[in-house]
């Protein structure tokens, strides 16, 4: 991996959607409190907003998401913000969004819309050569299965070389999660006995005590297999599974998972439970002849020299 260049500027796409509402203002809040977001912030949605529009909605969303926001900082952040309105489609979307980052080295161009318009957005950004001053930062899902992903890979590299894409997993910032690699590897007492002798199995639970928060439309169409099995929990079973890396480096970590993913053996259809909550159907946005999962239990071996047998 090469050293990245630093960043100095932020293109948000889907500035006006949900995430960006209950998650990234917080975000972009708090970088700005560290000092660490002292650039332009440019937001991009469809809607006819302007320069204000954005800033009376940010404030909105920090003040629902309960935080007390100190003048001085909100100030900085307001300051930072932009807005360009425009059809992820339409060529003069980029080309606005070229003339707004004129001057900059690198910007991150953060994609938080509906996936379907992943590689219109990627394309546009290349059309106008944004590609080579900046990086993509994509949220989940990445592809519907084996071979969307494949395809959207394929369209990402067209124009984005992979040490410059970043596909965010919120769920391995976790506290917990982050803290695995450390739980065993620096454990003295449970590193030495991590491995088929001493344990017999690890089940990992993702308990959540809400519904889906009127998200019946989105979450229908999706399910628990996709939404956090196949990211979110996969990757827990990969920290818990792999062999140390050889350094704390991203690619080392990566390598581990990698490999440790590899030797999952594909599962049968008896090692699966799918469920359904009752009640489940009646939310809306859901069909009411509904087969989405909102539950899941799936058994799986690790075929590795640690685990196997
Ligand atoms: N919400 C979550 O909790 C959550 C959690 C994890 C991952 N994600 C992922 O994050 C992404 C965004 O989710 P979201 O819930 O924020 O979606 P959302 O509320 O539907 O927001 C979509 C955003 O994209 C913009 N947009 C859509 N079509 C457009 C077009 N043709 N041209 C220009 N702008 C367009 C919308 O702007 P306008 O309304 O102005 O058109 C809006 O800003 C999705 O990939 C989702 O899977 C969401």
């Amino acid at each position: 991996m090469t050293a990245q260049r630093e960043a100095d500027a932020l293109v948000l796409f889907g500035i006006t959607g949900d995430l960006a509402r209950r998650k990234l203002f917080s975000a972009l809040y708090d970088l700005t409190a560290a000092d660490r977001l002292d650039m332009p912030v440019i937001g991009v949605a469809s809607r006819s907003w302007d320069d204000d529009t954005l800033r009376l909605h940010a404030r909105d969303a920090l003040e629902s998401s309960g935080r007390a926001i100190d003048e001085e900082v909100f100030g900085r952040l307001a300051k930072n913000l932009s807005y360009v309105a425009g059809n992820y489609r339409e060529p003069t979307t980029y080309r606005n969004i070229a003339d707004k980052t004129e001057g900059r080295g690198c910007a991150v161009f953060y994609l938080a819309i509906p996936p379907g318009l992943f590689d219109d957005v990627v394309e546009g950004l290349a059309s106008v050569g944004l590609n080579h001053r900046g990086r993509l930062v994509l949220e989940k899902p990445f592809g519907r299965d084996f071979q969307s992903a494949r395809d959207l890979n394929e369209i990402v590299h067209r124009y984005f070389p992979e040490d410059q894409v970043y596909r965010i997993d919120h769920f391995l910032g976790k506290e917990a999660v982050q803290n695995l690699m450390i739980f065993r590897f620096s454990n003295t007492v449970l590193e030495p006995i991590w491995n088929r002798h001493y344990v017999r199995g690890v089940q990992i639970t993702m308990a959540e005590d809400f519904g889906i928060n009127g998200r019946g439309a989105f979450y229908d169409n999706v399910g628990t297999l996709r939404d956090v099995v196949q990211n979110h929990l996969l990757q827990v079973l990969a920290l818990l599974a792999m062999e140390p890396p050889v350094s704390e480096s991203p690619d080392a970590v990566r390598d581990e998972r990698v490999k440790a993913l590899r030797a999952v053996v594909t599962p049968e259809p008896d090692d699966v439970v799918r469920g359904q909550y009752a009640g489940y159907r009646a939310e809306a946005g859901v069909a009411p002849d509904s087969d989405t999962e909102t539950f899941t239990a799936m058994r799986l071996e690790v075929d590795s020299w640690r685990w196997a047998g």
